[in-house]
């Protein structure tokens, strides 16, 4: 008989990030990360597993990822067979969904779905450690939204101890995040090549470790304070050295266009008149403005102005992991 099931997983913003790998097989980081999931974001999969099928295949938005592209997602689909001991092919349909078609999915929400989705179909049992794992082996980035609210990925050393653990999975203080939605299309250069140049060609690689470790310890003291703006203040500092590691790879490259900056710069004139609000932006374009919701009217006031209304995404900490029955 079919293993079936479904589950349903959000996409988190790192706030310490995670950028560059120590092994790119088993995808374990350099350095501890942490993030809030968001609540507007996610991606629904549901795992057949049937003796009758030869081959694994994947349904995106309904639509079959064809045979040369889906080598990523078969390579996956073997760790997690080898790990859960089953040698059943499987049909994967997953739905992304976001308010507006924008590139918001990501492979955060994709890979942690899935990875629940495995494990229960698989009749096992299991923790959500183990789904954290395995999640790592999709995407570093959905090892965290395997949890809800604020959640750290401890980098550990084999593939048996890196995962994340949840800081505080319902958030019980008012930090929110606007996303800018500036640019949707494809990022031009994937995360993975990006760290993978960072690591190997920018001199202050070494430096960023360094950063990672301080800011790690500055940002759960901010977290037990509830302090919004000293989290703020570091997960903005805490991004933009990530971004200047791309600058300093030879080839040289980076995330941000015109539109980022300008959106940053709104965030900036916001704070120069009182407001309270940070940003942090990751492999793409696009801006995610945290803050207060207390500022939240005032802030989505001066950004639409800008921007447009309906390029802003308005996002409550969101939960862990969800089993659909
Ligand atoms: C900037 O998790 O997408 O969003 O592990 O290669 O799949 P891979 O990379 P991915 O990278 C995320 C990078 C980031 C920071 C973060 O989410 O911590």
């Amino acid at each position: 008989t079919d293993l079936i099931a479904t589950a349903k997983a959000h996409t988190n913003i790192a706030l310490v990030k995670y950028w560059g790998k120590r092994d790119e097989t088993l995808i374990l980081p350099w350095t501890d990360s942490l993030s809030l999931t968001l609540n507007e974001f996610y991606t629904t999969t549901k795992v057949t597993f049937s003796e009758t099928l030869e081959h694994d295949n994947f349904y995106i938005d309904r639509i079959l990822v064809d045979q040369k592209n889906n080598q990523k997602l078969t390579n996956f689909m073997n760790v997690a067979r080898e790990k859960i001991g089953l040698t059943y092919f499987a049909n994967v349909e997953s739905f992304n969904c976001v308010p507006i078609s924008a590139g918001l999915a990501s492979s955060s929400s994709a890979f942690a779905a899935l990875a629940g989705a495995i494990y229960e179909a698989s009749g096992v049992d299991y923790t959500l450690n183990d789904v954290s794992k395995l999640a790592r082996r999709g995407s570093g980035s959905a090892t965290r939204s395997v949890f809800g609210g604020l959640a750290e990925w401890k980098k550990g050393s084999t593939d048996d101890d890196s995962y994340a653990q949840p800081i505080q999975e319902t958030v019980d203080f008012g930090i929110e995040m606007i996303a800018i939605l500036l640019d949707t299309t494809k990022k031009k250069v994937s995360s993975r090549l990006g760290m993978q140049t960072t690591v190997d060609t920018s001199p202050f690689f070494n430096e960023w470790v360094k950063v990672v470790e301080k800011d790690m310890q500055i940002m759960h003291q901010a977290i037990e304070k509830k302090d919004i703006n000293l989290i703020g203040e570091i997960a903005e500092s805490n991004a933009m050295r990530m971004h200047s590691l791309t600058l300093s790879a030879s080839p040289s490259f980076t995330y941000f266009n015109a539109d980022s900056l300008l959106a940053m710069q709104e965030v900036e004139k916001l704070r120069t008149n009182g407001v309270k609000c940070f940003y942090t932006m990751d492999a793409g374009p696009n801006v995610k403005v945290i803050y207060d919701r207390k500022n939240r009217e005032t802030i989505l006031q001066e950004l639409s102005k800008v921007f447009g209304r309906d390029r802003l995404v308005v996002s409550q900490p969101g939960p862990g992991i969800e089993f659909i029955k």
